[in-house]
């Protein structure tokens, strides 16, 4: 069998990857525009390096269980950084409030130690090892193909491109990201994404050069009344990322999300500024002052879909379930999806089966993605809403509970034990 991935993001390289390990062949076609990468390889298995972009992924248990299924856990863990815990405090940094995730990755489910740790890793080292796996997987990279319509057939499915160009394959995997053209294309009449109105900039700062110290693996800064939201995330000994959510932006040009502000010294300065002002504590300021690279992400909140599949044509990722990213659970989500996927596949192997698996498919990760995009929402009302100290005080209360194991946040999700269940209940 052959499939088409558009989109070569996260889950769509991802994806290829578990596709391989069944023995199916794919290729992956994003519109990225990387002149110099196209010319020079022609479509040839280059690791394609998509540059410096974003700041900090988390992935949790679920997520790293999908990774280790595809060898590729070792190799992240080491380009990674532990989050033991995660603490809120007020924006000055007061009154901290302590989740201990190995408590919480326990309480969900997740027996292996090497797994109750979550990680934080830079998005773009994340996105190079998965593409220098598909190069030496002989999994092509195509650029500059930007998804226009999808043609099916009763045997096969073909995507046409914005440069005149088709792919054909047996199916067809939507890895586009929350602005999915591939949904659009198969679900004329599904909804579209949602501007939250925030936009979140992102800088990435080296710790060691700046005599910068910090003391938390991951941590927030709220003002509830004011919405404002700082947070800092440490992604190795070196390396960390400071985001700040601002509010009531005007709507962004679809597509800029996380690409490195042009005017980087004006830019972390003028943010910098921004966080004095909100009264953070002076380490969280001078994180992004010396910030040596700020991305932009306009936040968006996709409305839940019906089902992620039609025919040939298959949603991963974003492109089924974007979510605000308040809880860290999107990427997570996305990796679910692959794991899913795969597991079907080493089940069912034959194009025939194609119809199956993707009824599976929608089955098993419909009620998830739904779940997780109600957790985030449900985590953004939570910093944005209430009052500020009664705010503080529920989010205190809901902590202890996590921590003390008297309450799940997040069940561990185990694909091949989730495929199993639904193949033997059919
Ligand atoms: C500020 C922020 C912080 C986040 N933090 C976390 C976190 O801590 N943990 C977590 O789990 N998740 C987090 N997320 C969510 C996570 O980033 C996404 O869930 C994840 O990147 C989704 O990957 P994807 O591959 O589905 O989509 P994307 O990463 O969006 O990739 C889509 C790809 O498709 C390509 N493409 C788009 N349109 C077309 C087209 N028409 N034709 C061809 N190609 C196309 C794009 O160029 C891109 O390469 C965060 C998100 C944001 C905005
Ligand atoms: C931090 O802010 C709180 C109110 O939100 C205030 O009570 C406290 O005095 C402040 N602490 C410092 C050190 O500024
Ligand atoms: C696609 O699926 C729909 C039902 O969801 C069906 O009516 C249609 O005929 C299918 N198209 C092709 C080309 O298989
Ligand atoms: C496609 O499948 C349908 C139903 O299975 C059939 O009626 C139709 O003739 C097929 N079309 C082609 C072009 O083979
Ligand atoms: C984690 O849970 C154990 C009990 O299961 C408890 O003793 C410990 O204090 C918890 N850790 C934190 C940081 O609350």
């Amino acid at each position: 069998m052959h499939a088409v991935v558009i989109g070569s993001g996260l889950v769509g390289a991802t994806t290829a990857l578990a596709l391989h390990q069944v023995g199916i062949q794919s290729s992956l076609y994003d519109q990225v525009n990387l002149v110099q990468a196209a010319l020079t390889s022609g479509g040839a298995p280059v690791a394609i390096d998509f540059g410096d972009s974003g700041g900090s992924v988390l992935i949790s248990a679920s997520g790293l269980r999908v990774l280790r299924t595809l060898g590729l856990l070792d190799e992240v863990l080491a380009s990674a950084h532990p989050s033991p815990t995660i603490t809120w405090y007020k924006i000055n940094g007061t009154s901290p409030v302590v989740l201990d995730n190995i408590n919480a990755s326990k309480k969900s489910g997740e027996s292996d130690e090497a797994l109750q740790n979550p990680i934080q890793i830079l998005r773009s080292k994340l996105h190079l090892i998965l593409m220098s796996a598909c190069r030496k997987a002989g999994i092509r990279t195509f650029t500059g193909k930007k998804l226009k319509g999808i043609i099916e057939t009763n045997d096969s499915v073909t995507a046409e491109f914005e440069d005149g160009t088709t792919a054909t394959g047996d199916f067809l995997v939507g890895a586009d990201g929350i602005h999915s053209a591939t949904r659009r294309a198969v679900f004329r009449d599904a909804a579209k994404p949602e501007y939250t109105g925030v936009i979140g900039h992102i800088g990435v700062v080296r710790l060691k050069e700046n005599n910068l110290k910090i003391s938390d693996a991951c941590a927030f800064y709220l003002q509830r009344e004011k919405k404002q939201l700082v947070c800092t995330f440490q992604m190795s000994e070196d390396l960390a990322a400071v985001q700040v959510m601002t509010f009531n932006d005007p709507v962004p040009v679809e597509g800029e999300e996380y690409r490195p502000h042009p005017d980087l010294p004006k830019e972390s300065a003028r943010l910098a500024d921004l966080l004095e002002s909100w009264g953070l504590p002076p380490h969280v300021q001078d994180m992004m002052r010396k910030s040596f690279r700020i991305s932009p992400a306009a936040i968006y909140d996709l409305p839940d879909l019906k089902t992620y599949h039609k025919n040939r044509t298959v949603l991963l990722g974003d492109s089924a379930h974007g979510m605000v990213p308040n809880a860290g659970l999107g990427l997570l989500t996305g990796l679910e999806d692959v794991g899913v996927l795969l597991e079907l596949f080493r089940n069912f192997k034959s194009p025939s089966d194609i119809p199956r698996v993707f009824s599976l498919y929608s089955q098993l990760r419909v009620p998830r993605g739904h779940d997780a995009a109600k957790r985030s929402r449900e985590m953004a009302k939570q910093y944005y809403e209430g009052s500020q100290v009664f705010g503080h005080l529920l989010l205190r209360f809901g902590i202890f509970l996590f921590n003390y194991n008297l309450v799940t946040f997040h069940k561990i999700y185990d694909c091949p034990t989730e495929v199993a269940g639904a193949i033997k209940a059919v």
